[in-house]
Parts: C-alpha cells; structure tokens; sequence
C-alpha cells in the first residue's frame, strides 16, 4: 500500500469520525472488530483500559444501551460521558487495580477492552516489550474481574515475544482470534487479540 493512500485512509477515517461525533479514529477500529467479533453485547458491563480520548466507551456506549455499564481508565483525564464513570489512573500500580476490583464488586465485567499504547519511543523491541508489559497487566485484570465466558480485546504491538504472549491467551480463552481491522495504518505494527469465551478457573 503506497504511502499516499495510507495518509488518505488516515484522513478519511478522522474525518468520518468528526462527522459522526467521535473523539478518535480508533472508534472505527472498535466497530469493525465489532462487526466481525460481536463481543460487545446489549446490557453487558465493559471495562475500557487506555480509554482516553474516549472513542472506543462512545462505540460501547452504543452497543451496551441503556441497561449496560461503562468504566474508563486512563493516564489522561478523559471528558465526561453521560453514564460513564472515567478514572485517571495508571493500570500498572497496584493500587489502581485493588480500585478497580472494589469498583466492580464481585459479579465482575462482561467484557474487557485494551486499547493501550505505551509512549512510542521509536525502537522497535522497545516498544513491543512495553506493549507486552500492558498487555500483561490487562491479563492480570482478566484473571480477577473478567466474568466466566466473557470477552478480552487487547492491542499488542508484534515482536519477539508475541509467540510466548499468545500461548499464555490461548490457555485462558476457548477462542482466540488475531485481526487487523481495516482502520488501522497498514504501517503500524500492532495487532488486535480477541480472547472470547473466559475459562474461568
Ligand atoms: C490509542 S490510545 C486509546 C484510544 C481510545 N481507545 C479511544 O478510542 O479513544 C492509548 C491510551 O493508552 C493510555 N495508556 C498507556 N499506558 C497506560 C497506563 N499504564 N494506564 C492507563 N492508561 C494508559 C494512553 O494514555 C492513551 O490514552
């Protein structure tokens, strides 16, 4: 794919998502992992990590309906969204998910969302080992809150570690899918798990 059509598929989609009154791109990455996963459903309770600006709780927010239950997470302060509850907080101290935990009660969420980036340094192997690292704190968060038979999304950026990363998913999940959904850079590095099905133990 030539580097003109990227930037034009990169304006395309921020356009479309000012029209349509999303705060980010990556909102049409969720619709389509959506479209073809159909882990979001009506009524679930989602937990959205890395959810700042907010594009991805708007897209829940619409699947979930009125019934359904939203919390965002992130480093940055997020505007708020009628109905949904934002905590600016870092997902890789301890005391944020001792918060978390306590915020969902013990029922536990239907679905789990990562949208996590760590800050890009450049470096390839860098970076991918940061994502792993976020990654595997999404994990950790699957084990004590995701309900039994829910969903898991997480972006990952590939490397070396993928292999090993993916095994770890594959015991946890009864299906595990990769997909890179059409609204991401086909520059990019990164790559969209979805874990459905939670093997609750
Ligand atoms: C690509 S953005 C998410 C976009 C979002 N899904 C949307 O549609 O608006 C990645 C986010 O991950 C957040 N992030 C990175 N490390 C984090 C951490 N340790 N705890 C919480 N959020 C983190 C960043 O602050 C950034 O806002």
């Amino acid at each position: 794919m030539t580097r003109w059509y990227q930037e034009k598929k990169k304006e395309y989609f921020y356009n479309e998502a000012k029209r349509k009154g999303y705060r980010s791109r990556s909102a049409f990455k969720l619709k389509q992992i959506q479209n073809k996963f159909k882990i979001i459903k009506k009524t679930d309770f989602v937990l959205d990590l890395g959810a700042a600006p907010g594009g991805w709780s708007q897209v829940s927010n619409e699947i979930i309906g009125k019934n359904g239950k939203i919390i965002g997470i992130d480093l940055l302060n997020i505007k708020p969204i009628d109905g949904i509850q934002f905590l600016q907080e870092d997902i890789t101290e301890k005391s944020t998910i001792l918060k978390i935990i306590k915020i969902v009660g013990e029922n536990g969420v239907d679905v789990l969302l990562s949208d996590m980036s760590p800050n890009i340094s450049g470096n390839y192997s860098i970076d991918h080992a940061n994502s792993v690292h976020l990654c595997k704190q999404s994990l950790n968060l699957v084990d004590k809150i995701l309900k039994d038979n829910g969903n898991f999304l997480c972006k990952l950026f590939m490397g070396e570690e993928f292999d090993d990363f993916i095994k770890i998913f594959k015991n946890k999940f009864k299906n595990v899918k990769l997909y890179s959904p059409p609204a991401s850079r086909k520059s990019s590095s990164e790559i969209y798990i979805i874990g459905r099905n939670f093997l609750k133990k």
